[in-house]
């Protein structure tokens, strides 16, 4: 970590002889060497603009690649990693490739992928970071250190596509535009072309890389090629002699464009802005910009934060603390709402059993009652049938009663009759 050299509290006093640590530098670079680098570039453009062409001229070598069908339904990356070594220096580089990028009818979600695609990068170091036991020393870094973005040389300006997914991707990527296959614009043209472009992206407020200008050494070289923004390139791998050299270049009829003549094209200085002066500032700025960033953003969603709202330092323990006590609030509110839902349905349901049960006594009651007049109608009907019946009865005795009168009456009329006949 760099130390504060101005601090206050730290005295400056002189030393007697050698003590050694002079050979710090030295012991930081041996450990970088042995341990090796790792570079990340993303490059983003549509099929067919050079990209892989590009990518194989910058680091002298075939990086295995087939081109894409232009059918793709929708933009993928395709990541690549490669072992590459320069005389001690050992390199991890990682290529991606946008795959199917402008080939769409609906390009409105094109930058889509492109943006998770970093993201999951920066997520997956965030989280070895929150790991309990780190090894960010063994970790392959995958977050993107730079990427090139593609423009068609068309001479005219920039593809509303070219200006969204910029915009979208400009605080999450060290972005550096460069203009593609350059050879097919002219050097006027090429020149409008640039001023364009630039205030194209100034006037759509999208941030593109700068090459830094605070470290002396590099300051000047870099503020000159700040200037030469966006890099016109040519990609080859093929080689022609020019006099008595072998060099990368594309042949035409009319003549030969040497991609590393920087009359020809702006190849020389890519790669050495890209590779040899600020791969280190491409990193560092990827690390303290970019993935802070998203880091910051990701911890504050959260919960974390370093201030309470009072501005006073918030300790990660209450934090936790809080969020905690926060979760268990929420948790035992649910319980609460849970247990009173419950309640008034036992309530409603108690109810319900309630009028079930008044209905049926309600029938029964009319039912008995219904019953009991039915009864007394009955008894009625028997009482007067009862009385028809005794009625009846003493009739037919007083009939009776006439009749053996009466009978009686007759016998001894007749027996009368019988006397005064024998008379
Ligand atoms: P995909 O991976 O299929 O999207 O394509 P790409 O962007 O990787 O392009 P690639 O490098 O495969 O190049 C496509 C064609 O363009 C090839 O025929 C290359 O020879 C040609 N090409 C590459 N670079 C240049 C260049 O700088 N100028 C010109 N004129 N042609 C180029
Ligand atoms: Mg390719």
């Amino acid at each position: 970590d760099p130390c504060e050299f101005r601090g206050e509290g730290a005295r400056a006093v002189p030393l007697a002889g050698h003590v050694g640590f002079d050979s710090m530098p030295d012991q930081l670079v041996n450990k970088s060497v042995n341990h090796g680098f790792c570079f990340n570039i993303l490059c983003v453009g549509e099929t067919g603009l050079g990209k892989s062409t590009l990518m194989d001229t910058l680091f002298n070598t075939k990086f295995e690649g087939e081109p894409t069908q232009h059918n793709q339904p929708g933009v993928q990356l395709k990541s690549n990693t490669y072992e590459l070594q320069e005389s001690n220096v050992r390199l991890k580089l990682t290529v991606v490739n946008t795959v199917g990028f402008g080939d769409q009818i609906n390009k409105e979600d094109s930058y889509k992928s492109i943006v998770e695609f970093i993201d999951t990068q920066f997520e997956a170091y965030l989280q070895e970071e929150l790991k309990i036991k780190r090894t960010l020393h063994s970790y392959h870094d995958t977050r993107i250190h730079a990427c090139l973005y593609f423009i068609a040389p068309t001479g005219h300006s920039l593809k509303s596509l070219d200006l969204v997914t910029m915009k979208k991707l400009d605080s999450k990527v060290n972005i550096i535009p460069i203009i593609a296959k350059s050879d097919a614009i002219s050097k006027s043209e090429l020149t409008k072309f640039k001023i364009k472009i630039t205030s194209e992206l100034v006037s759509n407020g999208v941030q593109i890389y700068q090459f830094p200008t605070d470290d002396e050494t590099v300051a000047e070289i870099n503020s000159t090629m700040n200037g030469h923004l966006p890099f016109a390139v040519v990609g080859s791998t093929e080689e022609v002699k020019i006099g008595n050299k072998m060099v990368k270049a594309r042949q035409y009829p009319w003549g030969t464009v040497q991609v590393e003549n920087e009359n020809h094209c702006d190849f020389v200085k890519l790669r050495e802005m890209l590779i040899r002066v600020n791969m280190e500032d491409l990193r560092e700025q990827t690390h303290t910009r970019h993935y802070e960033l998203y880091r910051r953003c990701k911890l504050e969603e959260m919960g974390f934060k370093d201030t309470d709202p009072d501005c006073k330092p918030f300790s990660l323990q209450e934090t936790y603390e809080a969020k905690r006590n926060e979760f268990m609030g929420d948790l035992q509110k649910k319980e609460e709402e849970m247990r009173q839902m419950f309640v008034q349905r036992v309530k409603e349901k108690e109810a319900e059993l309630k009028e079930a049960e008044k209905e049926l006594h309600e029938k029964f009651d009319r039912l008995k009652k219904l019953h009991q007049d039915e009864k007394k109608k009955l008894e009625d009907k028997k009482k007067s049938l009862d009385d028809e019946l005794n009625g009846f009865k003493q009739k037919k005795t007083a009939a009776e009663l006439l009749q053996s009168q009466a009978q009686q009456a007759g016998g001894s009329t007749t027996l009368k009759r019988d006397k005064e006949r024998k008379k």
